[in-house]
């Protein structure tokens, strides 16, 4: 692995120290700060011609500012010749608008891609991809790790009594079937109706969790309104006890507080975004190991698919 250095800007440096842990190997030495104006300045401190070069960078909170830093330090990596740079980006952000649903709006998605392979990007490495055809977004190799097998593991650790997996709208049924497959369990369905960017109101269930303990599965929570709604349903509908595992804790706009005092017996997240201080009802599960394997993997040029599952 000596031909290969990791660096990571400031989105997530908790997780790229991990991540490093796990491969046996140093962070890259790189400045990234800001002139008086908040510019973003960057300034690579090691040679890295003819290397094989990964940027870890979350496109998290503050999402404006961590997008530019990546494409600022992408600029400057291309400029130093390494050999290929991917940029590993365990969330990626601005995945929720990905098709023009309305008229007169913009495809975010596809122009964070843009933005990305005109920056130098020449391979992506991502999780759970908010709708997995972000992937033909891009013309370069992409590579769309699920947090899925972390999870479940230690979902199968609790040794649930009459585990239900829930999708809590339409869109999340696909990622809800791969876990119920996974878990031997039962699948519903909550019927979400969006309002507005951040109004949901869930009402309808489809199947039966009167007396099961109710996981609900989803790649993002953001407000946390689609995940309290559903918990309202299922425990209306009798559920024993309510989880939510998501990938991405995005957790804006006081969704914290609202999650602590729902239903909700335990919200599981990963640690794709980081958070300082979080109340007990929450469990953290690293995704790091996954990280830094499809690393050691693409850098080796052996297959990355078994972990795709
Ligand atoms: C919806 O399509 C997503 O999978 C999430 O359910 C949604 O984005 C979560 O947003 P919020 O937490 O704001 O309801």
């Amino acid at each position: 692995m000596n031909n290969c250095l990791i660096f990571t800007g400031n989105a997530n440096r908790p997780l790229a120290e991990k991540i490093c842990r796990f491969l046996g190997k140093q962070l890259g030495k790189i400045e990234v700060s800001r002139f008086n104006d908040g510019e973003i300045s960057v300034k690579i401190e090691e040679n890295v011609r003819g290397k094989d070069v990964f940027i870890i960078q979350s496109t998290c909170h503050p999402v404006n500012e961590s997008i530019m830093e990546l494409l600022v330090m992408l600029d400057a990596f291309r400029r130093a010749s390494p050999k290929r740079i991917t940029a590993v980006v365990p969330y990626y952000a601005y995945a929720r608008q990905d098709r023009k649903d309305r008229p007169r709006v913009p495809i975010t998605a596809k122009l964070v891609a843009n933005l990305l392979v005109a920056a130098g990007a020449q391979r992506i490495l991502t999780m759970d991809l908010h709708a997995p055809q972000i992937q033909g977004f891009f013309d370069i190799p992409v590579d769309h790790l699920f947090a899925a097998p972390v999870i479940i593991n230690y979902l199968k650790s609790k040794n649930m009594k009459n585990p239900v997996i829930v999708a809590p709208d339409v869109g999340s049924v696909k990622m809800a079937r791969a876990f119920a497959k996974r878990l031997s369990s039962r699948l519903a369905i909550v019927d979400k109706r969006r309002d507005g960017p951040d109004s949901v109101e869930a009402t309808h269930l489809i199947g039966e969790v009167s007396g099961c303990e109710a996981i609900i599965v989803d790649d993002l929570i953001s407000t946390g309104n689609t995940v309290i709604e559903a918990t309202k349903v299922l425990l209306e509908n009798n559920a024993s006890k309510v989880f939510v595992s998501c990938t991405h804790p995005v957790l804006s706009n006081g969704a914290i507080e609202k999650l602590n005092r729902s239903g909700l017996s335990e919200i599981i997240i990963t640690d794709t975004i980081p958070h300082n201080i979080l109340p007990e009802k929450f469990t953290i599960l690293s995704v790091a190991e996954l990280l830094g394997e499809a690393i050691k993997r693409i850098h080796l040029e052996t297959s990355v698919s078994s972990l795709f599952i």
